[in-house]
């Protein structure tokens, strides 16, 4: 398996205050990340140190398989960064952003800037300043994409976007990964846009990885149940159902019982039915009720 990023054990302290404990994960070569996690869990942290902008304490990271050491001018090249706080330079023209970055990154693909600036109505001739802040995010977004870069790291590129001006990013990431092979690792809150274009999806928390992988894998795996049983047989308690292999939690509802799994579902299907079912409804669960479960109620852990 090829990586672009290879991420293991990292850990961060800004003084006393951990912001990593030690994260692992790995991000494909050519497919789309979606790095999540609530206000303070360490995307940014995490994101600044795969830029080489900030250095970690502990830990081992790799982007497109170098280690962050040294001069880092080759390896940035290689990589197209948009930052949670917008940085081009206000005074100026989009244009004048575009010709700045490509000196450093030498090729720039002319015809994508176009089509991009074209379709956010992105005046290129107009100073930085006097765009509105979707506008700034949309520009960041051209340059750090207008080099063809083989890695685009972008943190939180749809934040600030009205639905139209969203709908045409997300088209142009997955653009980027389908059509330039790009390994695109990015940071957002906006978890229904993760689930339209992520492949695989990084879930932090308090600066601890809670779940890396394939998000079709999660989904299929982490399923509810609504179960009831036949009134006529023993009756089924919460602990028996607890102890089953993949049942997480049961509770009681109604009559029957609402159960949440993690497994092979078919597996847990046929012990139920050993228990003589009554009903049995299978419910898929969305990326936000699988964050949810993940990351919330850890105030009261
Ligand atoms: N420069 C800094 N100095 C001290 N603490 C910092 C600094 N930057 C971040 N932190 C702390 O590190 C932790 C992680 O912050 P980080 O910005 O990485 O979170 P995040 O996941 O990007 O959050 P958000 O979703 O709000 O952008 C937080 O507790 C934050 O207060
Ligand atoms: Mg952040």
């Amino acid at each position: 398996m090829e990586y672009a990023i290879e991420v293991k054990k990292l850990k961060k302290s800004y003084g006393k205050n951990v912001a990593l404990s030690g994260i692992s994960f790995n991000v494909k070569k050519g497919s789309v990340m979606g790095f999540l996690g609530r206000n303070g869990a360490g995307k940014t942290t995490t994101i600044r140190i795969l830029m080489g902008l900030l250095k970690k304490d502990d830990g081992e990271v790799r982007v497109a398989n170098e280690e962050l050491k040294g001069d880092l001018s080759q390896l940035r090249m290689k990589i197209g960064y948009m930052p949670e706080n917008f940085s081009l330079y206000l005074d100026m023209t989009g244009r004048e952003a575009l010709k700045f970055n490509s000196k450093f990154f030498k090729k720039m693909n002319e015809e994508k800037v176009l089509e991009y600036s074209k379709a956010f109505k992105l005046d290129l001739r107009k100073k930085i300043k006097s765009l509105s802040k979707g506008m700034k995010q949309a520009m960041s977004f051209v340059v750090a994409t207008s080099t063809d870069p083989e890695i685009l790291i972008l943190d939180e590129p749809l934040s600030g976007l009205d639905p139209v001006m969203r709908g045409k990013m997300l088209k142009f990431i997955s653009k980027e990964c389908a059509n330039n092979g790009a390994t695109i690792f990015y940071s957002s809150h906006i978890l229904e846009d993760v689930e339209k274009i992520a492949d695989t999806v990084c879930i932090i928390d308090e600066g601890k990885d809670v779940f890396a992988g394939e998000l079709d894998e999660i989904k299929e795996k982490r399923k509810k149940i609504v179960v009831t049983f036949k009134e006529n047989e023993k009756e089924v308690t919460v602990e028996e159902l607890e102890n089953l292999n993949g049942i997480l939690k049961a509770e009681r509802s109604g009559h029957g019982f609402v159960l949440d799994i993690y497994g092979n579902i078919d597996e847990i299907l046929s012990h139920l039915e050993n228990m003589k079912t009554e009903s049995v409804e299978v419910l898929d669960m969305n990326l936000n009720d699988i964050f949810m479960d993940l990351v919330e109620g850890d105030e009261e852990k």
